[in-house]
């Protein structure tokens, strides 16, 4: 376990040098700007710790897998990742993270102003149940003090179509958020996440709830769409792990076991648990 960002191993290893950071896999090198790193992270529920001094880097336009067994703490640091994590009563975290160099823990750093550059989307699509498709997309505007019809109009348009769902609601969008199918709900949520234009998205478990069709739909955008956020994703099922991210983070009761590029953990694992847990032998 490391704790200042860097360490080198023989390989999937990274080093940082002023924010630089690059990791090295075998041949092809894999070089990318840090824009959100936790740095001896820590989160209780209670006296119950959950989070043990996590260290780890996410890099820009890349998205990045956390894997490990349930109950590891995957949702939890995640939920430190933009100070979710602090609403739940009785739940604490110390520590830093650090988005484009700048601690989300400071004093002055506001938690909503966090979640408007580090969005969200659950396992469960979760529209607002009481608003119509478009008011889902454009209801973080609004809230953020956006009038002008035109430039909501424009916005949940452009969402909608990044996030392949405008051709299936153009018609009715004013019809309830819930009458989508479950996929196109978790499509929505997505669309209402980048309206607010994020730089980084975080998901927990996005797909787990989905069909096969929806859940290649998703991926398929996840790719799409690190070309402009960064997208940090906790998923259970391996071969999404293996197929859309670029790295991948292994959390064992709390600790990070490894991390590195995706293909390095998954072919070439530097620790037992990692191989352990990837070949399903626990968890
Ligand atoms: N709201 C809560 N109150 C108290 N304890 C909690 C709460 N949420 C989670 N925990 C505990 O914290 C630990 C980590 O939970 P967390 O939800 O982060 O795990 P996870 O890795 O996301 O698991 P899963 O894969 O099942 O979603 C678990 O022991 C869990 O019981
Ligand atoms: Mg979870």
């Amino acid at each position: 376990m490391e704790h200042n960002g860097s360490y080198s191993g023989h390989n999937g290893s990274y080093s940082s040098h002023n924010g630089h950071v690059s990791l090295v896999g075998h041949g092809d090198n894999f070089e990318s700007q840090t824009i959100l790193e936790s740095k001896d992270l820590d989160a209780w529920f209670g006296s119950h710790h959950v989070v043990k001094s996590v260290s780890l880097h996410f890099f820009s336009r890349t998205v990045s897998a956390i894997i490990g067994p349930s109950g590891c703490g995957k949702s939890t640091f995640l939920r430190c990742l933009n100070r979710m994590h602090e609403e739940i009563p009785g739940a604490r975290a110390k520590g830093v993270v650090n988005f484009q160099g700048k601690n989300i823990y400071d004093m002055f750093s506001e938690p909503a102003n966090v979640r408007r550059h580090i969005g969200m989307v659950f396992q469960k699509p979760n529209p607002f149940p009481a608003m119509s498709i478009f008011e889902n997309v454009i209801i973080g505007l609004k809230l953020a003090g956006v009038k002008k019809g035109y430039v909501l109009n424009d916005i949940a348009e452009a969402c909608l179509k990044q996030v392949g769902l405008w051709d299936e609601v153009k018609d009715k969008l004013s019809a309830p958020g819930l009458s989508l199918s479950g996929g196109q709900q978790q499509r929505l949520c997505i669309a209402r996440a980048l309206a607010m234009a994020p730089e980084v998205i975080l998901m927990d478990e996005p797909t787990s709830a989905l069909d096969p069709i929806s859940t290649a739909r998703i991926e398929e955008l996840l790719v799409e769409l690190k070309k402009t956020v960064s997208i940090v994703i906790v998923t259970h099922n391996m071969q999404q792990a293996a197929r859309i991210s670029d790295t991948t983070a292994f959390l064992l009761s709390g600790d990070l076991v490894e991390f590195g590029r995706t293909g390095e953990i998954f072919t070439n694992p530097r620790k037992s648990e990692t191989e352990r847990y990837i070949t399903g032998r626990f968890g």
